[in-house]
């Protein structure tokens, strides 16, 4: 088996987590039961490209589990667990490559072997895999049947590839699920985020002025949290709507070059580029923390830090601090990368599990249908949602009520009025 990992002593670890994880993924579980017995994915080729976590390795072990030949490299050179890696090849026999701190480099040579493996369908994060199927190794893109699409910067970047024409093979957008966005973005992101942050830093939050770049889904969920937390959060915003919301929930909202002069922390997630530029540095306070949650490491133009600065050290594991000219200094976590998954483990796996039950159901549904889909960007269907939105309901426990007959036709009607 080929492969490439840190160290396969570190499976024993990977190992308990995995399980750990698995005991708060009761829908995937229930996936991976039905999916032994009815081996949906018989002999189909599939290469992943995802942050190798322990939530991760339970999909695999599903995917797998439905009969198919899966192989799995890191979506991101920061986010890969080494002791995942190691229990995935040593235990579950399924082939890794994804080092923790890999370099640009490995990284792409790691997207290219899981491309080696000539898959038929491709699970991406971030569309890197399916952007390399699109550019430098065409031709290996005839066989793919269609993809899975994690997040919602991937899904921009196949949108654009398929308002352009040149999709190559169907892809459904699992971000754009209720049963993931509305949950995995804002309470999954919204609660590791500040992990990541207070792992890196052990900051108080209480009394802290937190600048949250974007109220998309991610962002309502860390401004919520911080400020449960007694944080005072400020909210910058480009779309009009999504400000008023903000204002309307009770945040703050003003441009980033005034939120820039009093935030202590900086956290963006909006999936753009150089949010947190040059102008907005110059003007900070000195001590100020800046993170970003978003798919990329572009949303902080560090280049730019880097030039503005005259020393540069490390002060904690996750911590750079940069000192400009005026001698005010910039700290930096994660070097930019998502800070949730760098400095913490990524979502809880509760989350994790409707976002990756939508996965696996989507695997078998391009499967299926193979043969009517076209080259473009699908909806999971409501179906899968509504399943999945069941299966967890069920397994917290809840019930819910169900609209009588009565209800179920004046819902369709018109006729009733005042
Ligand atoms: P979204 O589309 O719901 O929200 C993004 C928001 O950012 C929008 O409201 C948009 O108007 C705003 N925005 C864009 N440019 C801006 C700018 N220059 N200044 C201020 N606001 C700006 O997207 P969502 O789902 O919240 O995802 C955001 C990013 O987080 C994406 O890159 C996504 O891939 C990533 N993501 C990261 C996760 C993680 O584990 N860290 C999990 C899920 C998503």
């Amino acid at each position: 088996m080929n492969y490439d990992i840190k160290d396969k002593k570190l499976a024993p670890e990977g190992k308990l987590r995995i399980e750990w994880a698995d005991n708060q993924m009761p829908v995937l579980k229930t996936m991976r039961e039905d999916f032994s017995k009815e081996k949906p994915l018989d002999g189909v080729k599939i290469s992943a490209c995802l942050h190798v976590t322990t939530e991760t390795a339970n999909l695999m072990r599903t995917l797998k589990a439905g009969g198919a030949d899966v192989v799995l490299c890191a979506s991101n050179p920061l986010s890969t667990q080494d002791d995942v890696a190691a229990c995935l090849v040593e235990d579950y026999k399924i082939p890794v490559f994804a080092i923790n701190g890999e370099g640009n480099e490995t990284y792409y040579q790691h997207i290219n072997a899981v491309i080696d493996h000539k898959p038929v369908i491709v699970v991406d994060d971030g569309a890197d895999l399916i952007s390399i199927l699109h550019s430098k190794r065409k031709s290996e893109a005839a066989n793919i049947i269609g993809g899975m699409e994690e997040t919602t910067t991937g899904v921009i970047r196949l949108k654009s590839l398929s308002d352009r024409g040149i999709l190559t093979f169907p892809i459904v957008a699992v971000n754009d699920a209720n049963t993931k966005h509305l949950f995995d973005n804002r309470y999954g992101t919204g609660q590791s985020t500040i992990d990541g942050i207070l792992r890196a830093t052990n900051i108080l939050f209480a009394g802290k002025v937190v600048v949250v770049g974007g109220y998309g889904w991610c962002g309502r969920g860390i401004a919520t949290r911080a400020k449960g937390m007694g944080a005072n959060v400020v909210i910058v915003e480009v779309d009009p709507l999504k400000a008023l919301e903000a204002v309307m929930d009770g945040f703050r909202v003003m441009p980033l070059l005034e939120a820039a002069k009093i935030g202590d922390i900086f956290t963006t997630v909006t999936g753009d580029i150089h949010v947190l530029r040059k102008e907005h540095f110059e003007v900070m306070k000195d001590g100020a923390i800046l993170s970003n949650s978003g798919h990329f490491n572009v949303e902080i133009d560090i280049p730019a830090l880097e030039k503005m600065s005259k020393k540069k050290r490390k002060t904690r594991k996750f911590v750079e601090e940069f000192t400009l000219a005026n001698g005010n200094r910039i700290n930096l976590l994660a070097e930019g990368r998502l800070v949730n998954l760098a400095a913490a483990e990524g979502h809880p796996a509760s989350v994790m599990d409707m976002s990756f039950a939508n996965q696996a159901l989507s695997a078998e549904f391009i499967k299926r249908n193979s043969k009517v889909l076209e080259n473009k960007v699908y909806s999971v269907p409501t179906e899968i949602d509504d399943k999945i939105a069941k299966l967890k309901l069920a397994s917290m426990g809840i019930k819910i009520d169900k609209l009588t007959k009565e209800q179920e036709k004046y819902l369709k009607s018109w006729e009733i009025g005042t």
